[in-house]
């Protein structure tokens, strides 16, 4: 090696150890803030659940092109499916655990799509900053929030936001591993009847009642032939919530769709609305139909009865600490 090529290894040398210094300091420093701002002994307030709402209710409209302009249908029905998955008799499922961050769970057929909704979710909780185009440091502006939690939390801003009820919420869930996940198969299958829809939510421990309710969320968001397979919104406002699913039921024939894909309903006069086979399934059955027809004339009702089933659903098998309380959050546009 020539004196030249020694002074340059020397360089290059010490450039690295700087870098690799560099890169220490950095992620001490990260550390250090990941420490300083969520662990330890920092027990988050009201306030700061209702930071993470906010930064929630902020991005939900953030890109105009996604679906109808609104992140919030998906985000309701992540928060939905991670809690449908619910069994009364063996206290397993439910909404404790978030254990569709991970395989099985998240590629359930059912859950197909809902990536999209846990990755809204993961922008709220970490940021990520570029950093000349070497690196990308992440900062958790909300580590303290589990998962569990974000996305419950997730599902009520969206709800609220999209001009629905207030729907209280008690924090305490905790994120657990892939062993506590579900069996496939307890979320409802779209393609059936009422005695499927009695099966999968007496399961979870809802009456009639609650099921024709709960279903009332469809007047939020649409059907995608690359998700599940079916097609299409059930109202014509899907990024407002509202009682107009029951108002569609009720008014119009529906008839089955001529198309090359799953066996589902195409409105008369509404043409370009649709209806899953479950969804008529509540106007067909005797005793859940008279509730479809109350909910159509009286949108109070449904609000009402609509945020208590909803509270009910997402706090399913949540073993709570006593201490913790049901919380309001503001609307951001309130
Ligand atoms: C009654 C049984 C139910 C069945 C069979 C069912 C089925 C479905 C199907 C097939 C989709 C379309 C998914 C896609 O293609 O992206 C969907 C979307 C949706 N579901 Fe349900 N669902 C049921 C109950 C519920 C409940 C209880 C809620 C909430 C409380 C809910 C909230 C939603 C929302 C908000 C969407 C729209 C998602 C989006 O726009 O991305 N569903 N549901």
């Amino acid at each position: 090696m020539s004196a030249t090529q020694f002074q340059n290894y020397l360089a290059s040398s010490w450039a690295a150890v700087l870098y690799l210094a560099a890169i220490g300091a950095g992620g001490y420093y990260l550390c250090a803030k990941h420490a300083l701002l969520g662990l330890g002994n920092f027990k988050p307030t009201k306030e700061d659940y209702q930071k993470v709402y906010n930064e929630i209710a902020s991005r939900l409209e953030e890109d105009y092109h996604y679906d109808d302009g609104s992140y919030g249908p998906i985000l309701v029905r992540l928060a939905w499916h991670a809690s449908g998955t619910y069994d009364t008799e063996t206290n397993t499922g439910g909404s404790n655990g978030a254990t569709m961050r991970v395989c099985p769970e998240s590629s359930h057929g059912a859950n197909a799509g809902l990536d999209i909704a846990r990755n809204f979710l993961e922008d709220v909780k970490t940021d990520s900053f570029p950093d000349n185009d070497l690196l990308i440091y992440e900062v958790a502006k909300f580590p303290w929030i589990t998962y569990a939690d974000l996305w419950i939390l997730g599902g009520v801003a969206a709800i609220q936001e999209m001009e629905g009820p207030i729907v209280p919420f008690r924090p305490g869930r905790k994120d657990r591993d892939s062993t506590f996940s579900p069996p496939d198969g307890r979320l409802p299958d779209a393609s059936q009847g009422a005695q499927h829809l009695r099966n999968i939510f007496h399961r979870m421990g809802f009456n009639d009642q609650e099921i024709v309710a709960l279903s009332g969320a469809h007047s939020l968001g649409r059907c995608h032939p690359d998700r599940l397979g079916f097609e299409g919104p059930w109202t014509y406002t899907p990024s407002s919530f509202s009682n107009q699913y029951y108002v569609m039921l009720t008014s119009d024939f529906w008839k089955v769709r001529n198309w090359d894909g799953p066996r589902q309903f195409q409105g008369s006069s509404s043409q370009t609305l649709m209806m899953l086979p479950t969804d008529l399934a509540l106007v067909q059955d005797e005793i859940m139909r008279p509730w479809v027809e109350k909910y159509a004339n009286d949108s109070s009702l449904f609000f009402h009865d609509f945020s208590k089933v909803l509270l009910k659903l997402f706090e399913l098998g949540v073993p709570f600490e006593k201490s913790t309380e049901r919380w309001t959050f503001t609307p951001t546009q309130a």
